[in-house]
């Protein structure tokens, strides 16, 4: 007997596309086997055909007709691997509105769109899966939803950027300078020409909100994210911050706070060298949930790369093949019911590593444990490397404090004798409010 045939609308064929072209046709009796029918890429959309012509299958209809493809009754599932907000969002609202099931790896699209998505979905009996859009091969999606669905999630914190947790490896282990670990991870293909999204911290944001919104089943918004970038750690961050026992990464933090209030931040975090998280190295993503049964859990993987997010795209049409009747998956569709508030940054609380340099007097030191003192503020570590003859670099670790005393604290150190400058600040461990 024939095996059903799963007719796919692949929309962009660049790497993402290709890896998903390829674990098809590499796995096909294995994906066959597994779900009965065959899945089949039977119409690709890219701007420039001559890129890509006679590099497919010759049964792959190859067109710049997008809409074509998205309304041709022959096509029953759309694969957006395009990127970008336009014109993926109408692309994918088209597929939506078609009753299609759209499976996308576009973080940006649905980080800013999910709920138009989620509704047209619910309105034409179909799905939208974005197993790829976060975390690349890591099955982190499905995991919150089904795997984890026991749990009421209190926390994650997720290394969601392969190259910054790239750079950030190599100024760890190697002390080179930021400048020249960004040349070194743009040739080797781990950060784009412009990596402003990746170094500022937005494409983190834009993750965490997808996760949030999982996680928490709330309508999380960019607006809701605090995010800060990597540019301006230093190579003697890490290596101070190897002495005091932590290793730095660029977390996404999602936290429920308190009950119907969330936190979400993406900062550079000092975490204790021996927690799992500060283990994921080179280009590595990892998350480390807390769930109220399960407890401490931690997935970790590829976060990007051809093959990796191709792997995490069949998953989801693997999943839809099972999937015989539109409404037996509903698993993303409650996504966005929750009401919630979020806490602003400046009522959050962490520990904070604090560098600064000031003239080397026993005087200048009590000047600056005596405005901590002030604000409450208590001491966990001090260091003090001496820079030049007058002048040493000081290095504190404090307790638990909130974002706003912390700021006003380092601005009242600033205008106190003998301190110069505040060199940086990075907040400290996971276990903050
Ligand atoms: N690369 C990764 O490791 C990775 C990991 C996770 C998620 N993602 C996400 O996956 C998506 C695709 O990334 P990618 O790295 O595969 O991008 P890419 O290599 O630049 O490929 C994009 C493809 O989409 C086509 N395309 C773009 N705009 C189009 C338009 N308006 N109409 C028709 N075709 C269009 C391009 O065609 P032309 O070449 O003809 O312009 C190309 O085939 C993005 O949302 C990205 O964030 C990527």
């Amino acid at each position: 007997m024939e095996q059903k045939k799963i007719r796919i609308g692949l929309l962009g064929v660049g790497n993402v596309g290709k890896g998903v072209l390829q674990i098809l046709e590499q796995n096909k009796a294995l994906i066959a086997e597994r779900t009965g029918k065959s899945l089949v890429v039977t119409h690709a959309v890219v701007r420039n055909i001559e890129k890509v012509q006679g590099r497919l299958s010759p049964a792959v209809m190859l067109t710049t007709d997008a809409l074509a493809v998205l309304r041709n009754p022959d096509v029953d599932v759309i694969v957006e691997a395009m990127g970008g907000e336009y014109p993926a969002f109408d692309y994918i609202c088209e597929g939506l509105r078609q009753g299609k099931p759209v499976v996308t790896a576009n973080k940006e699209v649905l980080s800013k769109h999910k709920a138009t998505f989620f509704a047209l979905a619910k309105e034409h009996r179909t799905n939208i899966y974005f197993e790829a859009s976060v975390g690349g091969g890591i099955p982190l999606i499905r995991t919150l939803k089904v795997g984890l669905a026991a749990n009421k999630i209190q926390a994650f914190y997720g290394i969601l950027n392969g190259t910054t947790n790239f750079i950030l490896t190599k100024l760890e282990e190697e002390g080179a300078s930021f400048e020249t670990v960004l040349k070194e991870a743009q040739a080797l293909g781990f950060a784009e020409a412009d990596p402003t999204m990746d170094i500022s911290g937005l494409d983190s944001a834009y993750k965490l909100t997808i996760l949030g919104s999982v996680a928490f089943k709330a309508n999380i918004q960019l607006a809701d994210v605090y995010y800060e970038g990597i540019a301006t750690l230093d190579a003697k961050d890490m290596a101070y911050a190897k002495e005091l026992g932590y290793v730095i990464k660029l977390l996404g933090i999602g936290r429920e706070v308190a009950p119907g209030q969330m936190s979400f931040k993406v900062h550079p975090t000092m975490i204790p060298a021996r927690h799992p998280l500060a283990h994921v190295r080179q280009e590595f993503n990892a998350v480390f949930i807390i769930g109220n049964a399960v407890g401490e859990s931690m997935l970790s993987g590829r976060g990007a790369g051809s093959s990796p997010t191709g792997s995490a795209i069949v998953s989801d049409l693997i999943d839809i093949a099972f999937d015989d009747h539109p409404l037996g998956n509903q698993r993303n569709l409650e996504a966005l019911e929750g009401p919630f508030s979020v806490m602003p940054l400046s009522e959050t609380t962490s520990q904070f590593y604090v560098r600064l340099h000031a003239l080397d007097t026993h005087g200048a030191l009590a000047g600056i444990t005596s405005v901590l003192g002030a604000y409450r503020i208590g001491i966990s570590k001090i260091m003090q490397k001496n820079i030049v003859a007058d002048e040493a670099e000081i290095v504190l670790v404090t307790h638990m404090v909130q974002e706003k005393e912390m700021t006003s604290a380092l601005q009242d150190l600033l205008g106190t004798p003998g301190v110069r400058e505040i060199d940086a600040k990075i907040r400290v461990g996971l276990d903050e409010g």
